[in-house]
């Protein structure tokens, strides 16, 4: 046997039992005239010991051991004098009859620890070897655990997994396609599906009810924390359902995903809250419900008293931030800074403090008494010790604000705890979105979601106020301020499809280039259909307790989209060029 045990396996009960590892060595140490090794696997570090009962060449051998080097060893285990708590196999370690150097390494540019001395373009670069380390390895192993568990469940509930192309045409989802040049078709390019959006509802066509994929997704779109170039969704679609059955299963599997991978019970139900509420309480579409500090819409208060910033403006919201009357004049000149920023976009910031004497104080005092501020205080619902924070301008643009505010004070309170977690459905989104700089409307979530059956007067009126009346039966899955999966009930009939094109103001001969396969599979008996798709890699990296999904997948791209252990992308010879008879532009 090439190892009886793994590293993470012994314990005080092998006392006495002769055994054989293999692993890394992850540091060694000499004290007196005794070895120290930690011997490091995916499943745990075992202590190695060679003192000086061993022979001479054995002990000659381990202090020439270097980190990362490949060993076999075999030895005894035996009782640890110092037991190191900390440890699963703390209590025991292994006192060395042999090693057998399986493989030498060089000095690795890191330490490959539970926490590395390497900078992230360092680890990045020799990501296989920041894969070795304990908290990436725990990471991989969690997403693993959750895609066994999401399979489990889906089975049970009859669903089947069922491949979809990669080299397709451009699926509309909002972002920038990557294009594959096709050899055999010069001229032409595949798309990579930014999902498989489109083949999931031909799969209902076909009848197969009940469809799933965790599945690869490449969107060519800025990245941050919680995006990737190319990242992994559960893609899932039912057919003969409405709103209120893809809801309770996908509960189903977020409860047993919770339940069977962390141990945790989350609400049941799952509340639900209105796009609507959402965004006048919350300033976002993705809330973040661990704690309160609610948007107020103090307009009405606020007017009309003679602070012309106020009374110029369309919309006055607030928040109260508990405690915060302890907050000096400096502090305050920081946060109104940091509300100036382009990443918040607010003009100024004016607060209101309820100090503990009971007396109040305001940026604002010119204008307000202090009868019309106590009168503030009411509304919000403060307490002595707090500060009313207000924002103003355009209403939708000053709640996205105040949210953002609102998320920078939950996190200074402490109100974020990553291990508490706050599942929630965002329901009832407009079907429509206008945009003022293109003139024309977009879908809110893509153009194959259907209207409320209540609403579609409106979606066949002309009028751009009718049409933004129009609700989608639309749903996203939110936890702790993140959009971890979104869906609909979809259009199932031709001549509805064919609405939501022109009301999109894609030109027929467009939708019929774009999109003329799906809008004729619907003439040939489509079901009524809907489903949803998780982000896989944000919900591994929440359940991990980060916000960034970089470390839930095992070779991930940079912030420039750059994979800069393989070097990719990179140029290709001029001999690929010609066989695509394409021809660079210019190339530096
Ligand atoms: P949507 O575009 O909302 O819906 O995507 C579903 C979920 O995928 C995750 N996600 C991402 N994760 C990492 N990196 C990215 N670049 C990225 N983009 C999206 C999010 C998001 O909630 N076809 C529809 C689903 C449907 O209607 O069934 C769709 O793709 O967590």
């Amino acid at each position: 046997m090439f190892r009886t045990h793994t590293c993470g396996e012994l314990r005080i009960e092998n006392a006495g039992n002769e055994v054989t590892l293999a692993g890394w060595v992850q540091k060694s140490r000499k004290l007196g005239g005794m070895t120290f090794i930690d011997l490091r696997d995916r499943y745990g570090i075992t202590q190695l010991v060679v003192d000086g009962e061993a022979s001479e060449s054995l002990q000659e051998l381990a202090t020439s051991l270097g980190r990362e080097f490949v060993l076999q060893v075999k030895g005894v285990v035996v009782e640890r004098q110092s037991k190191n708590p900390k440890m699963p196999t703390g209590d025991i370690e292994i006192t060395v009859k042999d090693i057998k150097v399986l493989n030498k390494a060089q000095t690795p540019p890191f330490t490959i620890e539970e926490n590395s001395d390497g900078g992230e373009d360092l680890r990045a670069h020799y990501r296989y070897l920041d894969l070795r380390r304990p908290p990436l390895q725990r990471a991989l192993a969690l997403r693993h655990r959750l895609a066994q568990e999401i399979r489990n469940y889906l089975d049970k509930e009859g669903f089947m997994e069922i491949e979809t192309p990669y080299l397709i045409k451009s699926t509309p989802e909002g972002a920038r396609d990557f294009v594959v040049p096709s050899r055999m078709n010069p001229g032409q390019f595949y798309a990579l599906p930014q999902s498989p959006q489109t083949f999931k509802q031909l799969l209902m066509v076909a009848g197969y009810d009940r469809y799933f994929q965790i599945v690869r997704c490449f969107r060519d779109e800025d990245l941050r924390a919680d995006r990737q170039p190319e990242f992994t969704q559960i893609d899932c679609e039912m057919s003969f359902v409405d709103q209120e059955d893809v809801l309770k299963t996908f509960e189903g599997m977020m409860r047993q995903m919770f339940k069977n991978a962390l141990g945790v019970e989350i609400a049941n139900p799952i509340p639900r809250m209105s796009w609507y509420d959402a965004m006048d309480q919350y300033g976002s579409d993705k809330p973040d419900i661990r704690f309160g500090m609610t948007i107020h819409n103090v307009t009405d208060w606020a007017k009309g008293k003679g602070f012309g910033v106020f009374d110029g403006s369309e919309y006055i919201g607030a928040i109260n931030v508990p405690g915060a009357a302890a907050y000096t004049r400096k502090e305050i000149d920081q946060l109104t800074e940091w509300v100036k920023r382009p990443q918040v976009g607010a003009k100024g910031l004016v607060y209101v403090k309820w100090n503990e004497d009971g007396s109040l104080k305001s940026s604002v005092d010119k204008f307000y008494t202090p009868e019309q501020l106590a009168e503030l205080a009411t509304i919000m619902e403060a307490s002595k010790g707090d500060m009313m924070l207000l924002l103003c301008g355009p209403k939708r643009k000053t709640q996205g604000q105040l949210g953002v505010l609102r998320l920078e004070m939950g996190e200074r309170l402490g109100y974020r705890d990553p291990k508490v977690f706050a599942p929630l459905w965002i329901v009832d989104f407009p079907l429509l979105e206008w945009s003022e700089e293109d003139g024309r409307f977009y879908a809110m979530h893509h153009p194959f979601t259907a209207p409320k059956p209540e609403h579609e007067q409106w979606f066949y009126s002309d009028k751009k106020e009718d049409l933004e009346r129009v609700c989608a039966n639309a749903y996203d899955f939110v936890l702790n301020g993140s959009e971890l999966g979104g869906g609909s009930i979809r259009i199932y009939d031709a001549q509805m499809q064919e609405r939501m094109f022109e009301v999109l103001g894609i030109s027929k001969e467009d939708a019929e280039y774009k999109f003329g396969f799906i809008v004729n599979a619907f003439k040939f008996g489509a079901p009524p259909h809907g489903g949803l798709a998780f982000g896989f890699d944000r919900i591994c990296a929440l359940f991990g307790g980060q916000e960034t999904i970089r470390d839930y997948i095992a070779f991930p791209k940079n912030n420039q989209g750059r994979d800069v252990m393989i070097d990719s992308p990179s140029r290709i010879d001029d001999l690929q060029l010609e066989e695509l008879q394409i021809e660079l532009k210019s190339v530096e």
